[in-house]
C-alpha cells in the first residue's frame, strides 16, 4: 500500500506539472495588461469584463501591433511590481508617472494630465487644504494622493480601492479623501452629496508601464500612441469614456421611509444593472475552489496521514516521515493567504498560470495538513490489537492497514471531516487577495459601485450561511447513517 502510495503521489504531482506546464506555453502574441479595476474612468468591472480608458487604449494600440490583450486585475501597489517581474507586459491604471517609478519600469509617452484633489461631504467645514490637518483623510494605499498626504499632511488611512474610501467618506468614518480628479468626478456625478475642493494638491501626468528590458516594446508602443495623439483618437476615446460617466445619475436618496430606503438599497445592489450576476458568477467561483481544493486536500492528506502513522508504527519511512513533518509543520505554522500569495507571487511568479488552478492548489495543500492529522488521529484511535489480530491472521501490513483500520478510522473522523471541508469553503474568502472574483470579490466589487456597505455584505454573509447550514445537515444524515450500520 505504502509503495502504491508513492506512484500515486508521483503521479498526480506530474500530472500537476504537464497541467501548469500547458499553461504557461499557450502564448500566441498576448500583451497582458495589469490593472487596478476600480479607479473609474480609467478602469472599471461591468459585467465580466474590464472598460475604461485605459482598457481601450491598450486594446487599440495592442490591436495595432497584433496582439490580443489580456487584463489582469489586482491590487494598485502590485501594478508596478507585476510589470518589473515580468507577470505582465504593461501596467495601465492611470499610473502617474514618479522619480522613483521610473527607477522600476519605463514609462510611455504621458497621455493624460492629472492631479491630486480633496472630497468631503457638502455639509463639510473642510474648506482648503490647511483645515485637513488633524482630520481623519482617506487614500488608496499606495498611490501619489498617498504619498503626498503621508509627507505632507500626516499618517493617511489607507484602503485596497478608491471606492472603499469614498464608502468610507459616505458612511462618516472619515472627513476627507484625496484621490486623482477624473475618479474624483466620476464619484461626485454618483452621488450628489460629495463635493470636490477647487484646490489642487499635485500635478501629474499618467503614463503606461514597461519592463526596462523591454525596450522594443516600448519603441511600437510609443509610435502607436504619438499616432493617435496626433489623429486625435486618444482624445476621443478619453471624452468618450468621460461623458459615459458625467451623465450617470445620483443614487443616495434622503427623506424616505425605512422600508423605500431598503426596497432602493435592494434594487441598486442587486437588481440594477444585474449586479446580482456578480453574486452568482462569484458563487460559483467559490463552489469550484472549494470542490478542487477538497479533492486535492484529500488526495495529500491521506497518504501524508499513511506514511506519519507506518512511521509511528514500524519506526520505517524515516525520510518520507520527515518530509511529512515539515509539511505539516509549515502549512499549520503559517496563515493561508500568505501561502496563497507565496504560491502565486513566488512559485508560479514568472509563469502565466489560470488563477483559479493556483487557488486551487494553494487551499488544497493548505487543507491536505488539516485533513492528514484527521485522518492520523483516527488511525490511532483504532486498538493497537486490531492490527496485530491482521497480521496474525496472514495479512500484510498493508493489507491491514487498508482493510481493516482505515475504514474504521475513516468512519470515526467523518465529522471532523466535514468541519475541515466547511473551514475549507469559508477560508476560499481571501481569494480576492489575488483578483480573483469569488463570492467575498462579488461583494466587494457591488460595494465599490453603490458605495453601500450593509446589502452586498449581508447578501455574501447569508449565502455563506446557506450553504454552511446545508452541509452541516447532510453531514448529520450521513452520521445518523453510519451509527445505523454499526
Ligand atoms: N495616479 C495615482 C498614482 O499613480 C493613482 C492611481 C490609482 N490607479 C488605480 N487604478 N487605482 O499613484
Amino acid at each position: 500500500m505504502v509503495k502504491h502510495l508513492y506512484l500515486w503521489t508521483v503521479a498526480v504531482a506530474a500530472a500537476a506539472m504537464l497541467l501548469i506546464c500547458g499553461c504557461g506555453r499557450e502564448q500566441s502574441k498576448k500583451l497582458i495588461m495589469a490593472t487596478n479595476a476600480a479607479f473609474p474612468p480609467y478602469e472599471y468591472v461591468e459585467g465580466k469584463e474590464i472598460d475604461g480608458i485605459d482598457p481601450a487604449i491598450i486594446r487599440a494600440i495592442g490591436g495595432k501591433l497584433g496582439y490580443t490583450v489580456e487584463i489582469h486585475d489586482m491590487s494598485f501597489e502590485s501594478v508596478i511590481a507585476a510589470v518589473q517581474t515580468g507577470k505582465a507586459d504593461i501596467a495601465a491604471a492611470g499610473i502617474t508617472i514618479t522619480p522613483e517609478r521610473k527607477k522600476q519600469v519605463a514609462f510611455t509617452l504621458p497621455y493624460m494630465i492629472a492631479e491630486q484633489v480633496i472630497i468631503v461631504m457638502g455639509k463639510s467645514p473642510i474648506k482648503r487644504s490647511q483645515d485637513l490637518k488633524g482630520k481623519r483623510i482617506g487614500v488608496q494605499h499606495g498611490t501619489t494622493g498617498d504619498t503626498f498626504v503621508t509627507a505632507n499632511i500626516q499618517e493617511p488611512e489607507r484602503f485596497t480601492n478608491a471606492p472603499l474610501a469614498v464608502q468610507a467618506l459616505l458612511a462618516g468614518k472619515l472627513d476627507a479623501v484625496v484621490i486623482d480628479s477624473e475618479p474624483a468626478s466620476v464619484f461626485i456625478a454618483q452621488r450628489h452629496d460629495l463635493v470636490r475642493l477647487k484646490e489642487a494638491l499635485t500635478y501629474e501626468e499618467y503614463a503606461f508601464a514597461i519592463n526596462r528590458e523591454n525596450s522594443a516594446l516600448l519603441k511600437d508602443f510609443n509610435a502607436e500612441l504619438q499616432k493617435m495623439i496626433d489623429s486625435g483618437e486618444l482624445k476621443r476615446i478619453i471624452d468618450h469614456y468621460k461623458e459615459s460617466h458625467a451623465s450617470e445619475q445620483s443614487s443616495g436618496s434622503v427623506n424616505q421611509s425605512f422600508a423605500g430606503r431598503l426596497k432602493e438599497s435592494f434594487y441598486l445592489n442587486f437588481v440594477k444593472e444585474q449586479r446580482w450576476m456578480y453574486l452568482v458568477r462569484g458563487f460559483a467561483v467559490t463552489l469550484e475552489i472549494t470542490f478542487f481544493a477538497v479533492l486535492l486536500g484529500i488526495g495529500i492528506g491521506f497518504p501524508v496521514a499513511v506514511i506519519r502513522s507506518a512511521a509511528d508504527q514500524t519506526g520505517r519511512f524515516k525520510l518520507p516521515d520527515l518530509c511529512c513533518r515539515c509539511y505539516l509543520t509549515v502549512i499549520r505554522g503559517t496563515p493561508v493567504v500568505v501561502q496563497l500569495l507565496i504560491i502565486y507571487f513566488v512559485i508560479f511568479g514568472a509563469v502565466n498560470i489560470d488563477k483559479t488552478l493556483v487557488a486551487v492548489i494553494a487551499f488544497g495543500i493548505n487543507s491536505g495538513a488539516y485533513v492528514a492529522e484527521i485522518i492520523r488521529s483516527g488511525i490511532m484511535s483504532i486498538d493497537r490489537g486490531q492490527m496485530e489480530a491482521g497480521r496474525s491472521l496472514g495479512l500484510s501490513y498493508t493489507q491491514t492497514m487498508s482493510l481493516v483500520i482505515l475504514p474504521q478510522a475513516l468512519k470515526n473522523v467523518l465529522p471532523a471531516l466535514g468541519n475541515e471541508f466547511i473551514v475549507l469553503l469559508k477560508e476560499t474568502s481571501v481569494a480576492g487577495y489575488i483578483a480573483l472574483q469569488d463570492l467575498t470579490k462579488a461583494g466587494d466589487i457591488i460595494r465599490s459601485q453603490t458605495y453601500d456597505a450593509f446589502m452586498p455584505l449581508v447578501a455574501v454573509a447569508l449565502i455563506y450561511l446557506t450553504v454552511v447550514l446545508i452541509l452541516t445537515g447532510l453531514l448529520g444524515r450521513l452520521e445518523k447513517r453510519l451509527k445505523k450500520n454499526e
